[in-house]
């Protein structure tokens, strides 16, 4: 049986969704204001895989949705039509938008070029459609006198995670040298020679982008806020740890190791897992993700918020890898040794910022919601070449 997400279900964090769950309270410097019902939403990048997730979920929360998405080549292949319910727009259109933001009460913003990037070259692509196209969006909100906007931000923003050391002190490790990396020292050292363990990041954490991707997804946050401030509006920015789940994108230089490792096994191979496979991440369902989208348009806060959005059950990429194959029948992992030299040693993302400010906890655990992707249906049409810009 395949599609496994659609037609059973995923197991809970915990058993159940409610056993765990305080009343939510405010986090330091978070200020819930009241739940409001929506009317109309606009939702870029509807067609994308964590786009059309919203979708349905927003729909089934009774609100009326306008979709919209340029279906990128690189993301959709070429002259894909737009589905069912959503409307080919480029963001960085500001006539286009001024149609589509008639009436609109709040903008779920997920369009995007996303991807760790191949070269340089993709930097216009990133500043183009990512940055420029969050501008082009935020002034013509302004116009609208639409006011609230939940922003998709990624993890990316902290580059490094964060480390103790064997005293249980905080450390901040400079970047990983390449000699190091060659010779298979894949840790971060303290004085004594120890490998620093990772420590959960929270909101606070300093960002440091590493990749021209995560350059501008932090871009994206600066005007977001800035305009948060200038407007007297509410930027809730989503910080998505390593999304997975089902129409997630196959295999192209742009996509998460997940549907890699899928790819891989797709095509009877082993997946091959970068450096020892002790990378520790935080792997959040789709699901989840839509679901914290929904809190976050039903209940907005007050000035420019980031949360960590994830799992907050971390899992190392070579768990990752063997959950999969295991769920698949497939081969069995291999650690290849080799590394790319913009990943992180581990990011591990702390959840508690969203749970109090969103009340939002994820409900689907890494091992079960990764054993339900091995089978689960991937993105029918893969990517095609860089991503056009202009
Ligand atoms: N997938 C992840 O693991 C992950 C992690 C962190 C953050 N994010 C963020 O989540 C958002 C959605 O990512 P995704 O994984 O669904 O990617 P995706 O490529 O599946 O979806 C992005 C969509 O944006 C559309 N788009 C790009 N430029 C556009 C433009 N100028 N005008 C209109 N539409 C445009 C694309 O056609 C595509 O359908 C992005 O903002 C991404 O940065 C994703």
């Amino acid at each position: 049986m395949s599609g496994g997400a659609a037609t059973r279900p995923l197991a809970r964090i915990g058993g159940t969704t409610g056993e765990r769950r305080l009343p939510p309270q405010p986090a330091a410097g978070v200020r819930n204001t009241r739940r409001r019902s929506l009317v109309r939403v606009l939702l870029t990048g509807a067609a994308g895989f964590i786009g059309a997730h919203i979708h349905r979920k927003l729909r089934d929360a009774g609100h009326e949705v306008v979709g919209i998405d340029l279906m990128l080549a690189a993301a959709h292949g070429g002259e894909a039509e737009p589905p069912y319910g959503v409307e080919r727009v480029d963001i960085r259109d500001p006539e286009g938008l001024d149609t589509c933001l008639r009436g609109v009460d709040a903008v779920c913003h997920q369009a995007a070029v996303v991807g760790a990037g191949v070269s340089a070259q993709d930097a216009p692509a990133y500043a183009s459609h990512n940055d420029l196209g969050t501008a082009v969006l935020l002034a013509a909100m302004d116009r609208a006198r639409c006011r609230h906007l939940v922003l998709a931000s990624s993890m990316v923003v902290y580059g490094e995670g964060s480390y103790r050391n064997s005293l249980g002190a905080a450390a901040v490790p400079p970047s990983r040298r390449i000699a190091d990396l060659d010779d298979g020292r894949f840790d971060h050292l303290d004085a004594a020679g120890q490998p620093l363990a990772w420590d959960p990041v929270d909101e606070d954490a300093p960002l440091r982008p590493r990749s021209l991707y995560a350059a501008g997804k932090l871009a994206q946050e600066n005007y977001a806020a800035a305009w948060a401030f200038a407007t007297g509006s509410t930027v809730t920015a989503l910080r998505y740890h390593n999304v997975y789940g089902d129409h997630m994108p196959r295999d192209t230089p742009y996509s998460g190791v997940a549907a890699i490792f899928r790819s891989m096994l797709e095509a009877g191979e082993s997946p091959r897992v970068f450096e020892d496979g002790c990378q520790a991440r935080d792997f959040v369902h789709v699901s989840d993700v839509a679901a914290a989208n929904l809190a976050a348009l039903e209940r907005p806060l007050d000035g420019f918020v980031p949360l960590n959005i994830a799992s907050g059950q971390p899992i190392t990429i070579g768990e990752v890898a063997t959950v999969l194959a295991a769920a698949h029948g497939g081969k069995a992992p291999v650690v290849t040794g080799e590394y790319r030299a913009g990943d992180v040693r581990h990011i591990v993302a702390s959840p508690e910022r969203a749970r109090r400010a969103l009340d939002f906890t994820a409900a689907v655990a890494p091992a079960a919601g990764l054993a339900d992707f091995a089978s689960a249906p991937l993105r029918a049409v893969v990517g095609r070449g860089a991503p056009a810009w202009r």
